[in-house]
């Protein structure tokens, strides 16, 4: 099974959003997909579904033993993406979530403070992977990107220097900062639908 946990250790980093995106476009590609809110304190992925009345099933799920119980939970669904919180919230939250899941996905904004805070979670990550048994796909996505930016240049380089970055880019639009609460459509003809081709299409890892 496909699991996807969108991770980043700063808050408003676009991880909700990412995944609500990530989890349509899955959908859009006809695969049966789960939602899981492990955000303890905003559970907006959870609100978000209510609000739209999404068919996409979203469970909260804000525990430390995620990757133990992933499996059961997502039994018979083909793929599942994670929404987690800040550290701020859990950073024994974001660890079994990174511990659980196949692909890993860091939604970062091309500007400094973001990039300042990169390096925080790719060791989480690293410091999870002998725990596992081969190591996940990680990406950084780049998202707010504002169009014809020199940054987004300067922070695909410079974070390509520490992790692999995904060609796809999300664009910083009022369609994502109006997004939710609403349904969500064509989700593959944005950004998050090219990321998932290019994810799906790195190295296959299993948890
Ligand atoms: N591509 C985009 N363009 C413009 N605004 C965006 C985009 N993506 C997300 N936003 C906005 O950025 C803000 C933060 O997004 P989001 O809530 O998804 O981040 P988060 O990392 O889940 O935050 P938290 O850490 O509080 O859970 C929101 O107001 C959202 O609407
Ligand atoms: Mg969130």
């Amino acid at each position: 099974m496909l699991s996807i946990a969108v991770v980043n250790l700063k808050g408003g980093s676009t991880k909700t959003t990412s995944a609500a995106y990530l989890l349509h476009a899955l959908a859009e590609s006809g695969l049966s997909v789960l939602g899981v809110d492990a955000d303890p304190e905003n559970c907006s992925l959870v609100r978000w579904s209510d609000l739209a009345s999404w068919e996409i099933p979203v469970v909260g799920m804000p525990v430390k033993d995620l990757h133990r119980r992933l499996s059961s939970i997502a039994d018979g669904f083909d793929a599942v993406v994670i929404d987690t919180p800040p550290m701020e919230s859990g950073r024994g939250i974001v660890t079994s979530a990174v511990r659980g899941a196949s692909h890993i996905v860091v939604p970062m904004s091309p500007t400094p403070m973001d990039f300042d805070r990169l390096r925080a979670v790719l060791d989480l990550i690293d410091d999870i992977d002998p725990l596992r048994g081969q190591p996940a796909a990680v990406a950084v996505l780049l998202t707010r990107v504002i169009t014809n930016s020199a940054s987004v240049d300067v922070y695909r380089a410079a974070a390509r220097d520490l992790v692999p970055v995904l060609s796809a880019r999300v664009s910083r639009l009022e369609r994502f900062a109006q997004a939710f609460g609403n349904p969500i459509e064509n989700a593959l003809n944005t950004g998050y639908g090219d990321a998932l081709s290019e994810l799906l299409g790195m190295e296959d890892h299993q948890p």
